[in-house]
């Protein structure tokens, strides 16, 4: 039986913190400690500087060791969430392993399957559906599922939601989310700001 607390684990594999990981790592460590579980960015460079926000925070850790190193005797205790696994995230998966890893990578369009990196380590794996998910938005539904012991087809979801800013504008998000209580879809803090100025740039950049 896998212990109780669980630790949600990101391998940081791009090569910054730009500002979109930094809001979606921001909303994992606060929703992981609201939950009782801890969070840990893992294979950061050593010169990363970690921000105090997040530093702020006691369930959160920050380690320049990769996930192989940290688990090298524990391998079985560790799911990867692996868009390309054979099968999906289940509520009894929560009683098999205590730590779930994740790839840190901002989702792309169409995606590049750089999981991969991970999934070569020779973690077991689980998908959570069919569409790609933003990190947070992994981290978020394998919550639900392991520790809140929603089946993953019960969650409710938005897939590719459009952003409306204002009369004008819009963008249109190439993932899935969880649709919240509001009927809008669950984003880190700051993130729409983050996207409305980055679609602001697009379009300036274009005159
Ligand atoms: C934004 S996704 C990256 C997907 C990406 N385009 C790739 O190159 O693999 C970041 C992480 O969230 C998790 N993830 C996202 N959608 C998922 C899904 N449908 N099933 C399982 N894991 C998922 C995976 O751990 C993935 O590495």
């Amino acid at each position: 039986m896998a212990s109780q607390t669980k630790t949600y684990i990101v391998e940081h594999l791009d090569p910054e913190l730009g500002p979109w990981s930094e809001l979606e790592y921001m909303a994992i460590a606060r929703e992981s400690q609201a939950a009782g579980a801890k969070f840990c960015l893992s294979s950061l460079p050593p010169t990363f500087k970690v921000p105090d926000s997040l530093q702020a925070l006691p369930s959160f850790t920050a380690e320049t060791r990769g996930v192989e190193e940290l688990y090298a005797n524990d391998k079985a205790r560790v799911c990867l969430l692996d868009p390309a696994a054979a099968s999906d995230l289940s509520p009894e998966d929560g009683d098999k392993f205590d730590v779930f890893l994740f790839g840190g990578i901002l989702g792309d369009d169409p995606p590049r399957d750089r999981t991969s990196e991970l999934r070569k380590k020779g973690f077991e794996g689980r998908r959570l559906g069919p569409v790609q998910m933003t990190t947070d938005t992994a981290v978020r539904v394998t919550r639900l599922v392991v520790q809140g012991k929603t089946p993953l087809h019960d969650i409710p979801y938005l897939d590719h939601p459009e952003l409306k800013f204002n009369e004008h504008e819009s963008t249109q998000m190439p993932f899935r989310y969880v649709k919240g209580d509001d009927g809008k879809p669950v984003m880190p803090e700051g993130m729409i700001d983050l996207i409305r100025k980055d679609s602001d740039k697009a379009i300036d950049d274009l005159f």
